[in-house]
This record gives structure tokens, C-alpha cells and sequence, in this order.
């Protein structure tokens, strides 16, 4: 019993020593920035892809993450159909109608995204005196004044994509906040009058007005 603890002994130490013999010798001077020997250099070391791509990697075709296929749509994601320009925007004042049914809960919401957004350019009242908006080198238009009878379609494609000195505001909201918004302006223009201001687009104007959801 005794023995063969002292030849235990005897081998730790022996195999301690030969550690520290092996740790200091591989510490070689010959290349002062060579990493030594690398155990399994895969482990540590993975080929870099460039990432929506493929790439061959020692005669083998890697792929990285792939772009979706054209046409894609993410779940839950409505595209924006109306492009942006004059066209765009004269289809959209006709076609495009708020998909959100309308109640004072969703109006208040948009309130409270105006009040974010909105009011330090269109102010409070949307008269187009917000602290910002009256140091811009025009003035917003007021809602319910030049603006009383822009429909629904527009007012969300001017959100969208902005207008004049207006931003677009597409990166911040999403497109369901931007329709809460659309109530909001909607009772900052108050009730639509039937003479459509707007004398170049009669029939749009008035056809709107007869669909206010309100
Ligand atoms: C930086 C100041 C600024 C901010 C912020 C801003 N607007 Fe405007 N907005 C303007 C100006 C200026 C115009 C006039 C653009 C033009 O006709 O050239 C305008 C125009 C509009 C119009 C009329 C667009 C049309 O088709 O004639 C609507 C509607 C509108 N803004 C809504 C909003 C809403 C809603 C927000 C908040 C999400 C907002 N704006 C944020 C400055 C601003």
C-alpha cells in the first residue's frame, strides 16, 4: 500500500516536471508571433463568409445567409403598394382607404403619436404653428384650412414617404400607427366641406367626403 503510493508520488512528479520541461521549450523564441502548435485549429478558427451570399471555400460552395427569395413578404407585413411620385400619390388620394376601423381608442392613439411626431411642426391644432414649424421657411399648412379636404390616401402617403420639408416618416412609425394618425389629422381638418377646396381634384375631394367614417 505504502509502495505503490510512493510510486504514485513519484509519477506525478515526473510527469509534473516533464509538463514544465514541454511548457518552457515550446515557448520557442524562433518566431516571437507564431501561436505555438494549435490543437484543432478548426475550433478556433472558422472561414469568414461574407454574409447573403455563397462562396467557395477550399473547392466546397459555402453558403452564408441567403436573401429571400424575390417577392418575399414578412409575416405580418403590408407592402406599400402607391410609389412615390405625383402619380403615386393621385392613385393613392383615390384608392387607398384606412384599413383600421375607426374608434375613439384608435384615434386617441393617433393623439398621442401626433403629440410625439407631429405637434412641434403641425402644432397642437395643426394650424401649422408648432415651435419648429413656424422657424421652417414655409409653415405647414393648416389642416383645416389648405388642407381640410386632402383625403385619407394622401395623408398617409405624405406621412410615408414626407413631402416638401416634411421628412418621410416610414422608418419611424409602422404603417398601422401611421393610419391612427391619419384619424387624428382627420379630426384636426374637421368635417369635410362638400365644395371641395381643392378645385384641380373635384371629384376625388367629394367622393372622399361621402366616405369619412366618422
Ligand atoms: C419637420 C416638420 C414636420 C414634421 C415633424 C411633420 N410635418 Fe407634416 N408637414 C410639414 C410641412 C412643412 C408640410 C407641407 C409640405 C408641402 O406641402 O410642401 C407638411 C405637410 C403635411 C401634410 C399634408 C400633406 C399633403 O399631401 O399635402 C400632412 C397630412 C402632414 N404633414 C402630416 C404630418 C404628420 C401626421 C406628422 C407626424 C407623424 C407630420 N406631418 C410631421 C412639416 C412637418
Amino acid at each position: 500500500m505504502n509502495m505503490s503510493y510512493k510510486n504514485l508520488k513519484l509519477i506525478a512528479c515526473g510527469t509534473f516536471t516533464a509538463l514544465l520541461v514541454a511548457g518552457f521549450t515550446s515557448c520557442g523564441k524562433k518566431d516571437a508571433n507564431s501561436p505555438g502548435v494549435e490543437f484543432m485549429p478548426d475550433m478556433y478558427r472558422s472561414p469568414s463568409l461574407e454574409y447573403y451570399g455563397s462562396q467557395v471555400i477550399n473547392g466546397d460552395t459555402v453558403y452564408s445567409a441567403m436573401t429571400p427569395v424575390k417577392g418575399t413578404i414578412a409575416r405580418g407585413y403590408m407592402p406599400y403598394v402607391y410609389p412615390n411620385t405625383a402619380d403615386g400619390y393621385e392613385q393613392a388620394g383615390l384608392y387607398l382607404k384606412n384599413p383600421l376601423a375607426y374608434s375613439e381608442k384608435v384615434e386617441k392613439e393617433g393623439e398621442v403619436l401626433y403629440g410625439k411626431f407631429c405637434v412641434h411642426c403641425h402644432g397642437a391644432t395643426g394650424g401649422g404653428d408648432g415651435k419648429v414649424g413656424g422657424k421652417l421657411p414655409g409653415a405647414p399648412p393648416a389642416y383645416n384650412g389648405t388642407l381640410k379636404n386632402l383625403p385619407e390616401g394622401k395623408i398617409f402617403h405624405s406621412i410615408t414617404y414626407g413631402k416638401g420639408l416634411m421628412g418621410p416618416h416610414a422608418p419611424l412609425l409602422t404603417q398601422e400607427e401611421r393610419w391612427k394618425l391619419v384619424y387624428y389629422v382627420q379630426k384636426l381638418q374637421g368635417p369635410k366641406t362638400t365644395a371641395a377646396a381643392d378645385s384641380s381634384k373635384p371629384a376625388a375631394a367629394v367622393a372622399d367626403s361621402t366616405k369619412k367614417v366618422k
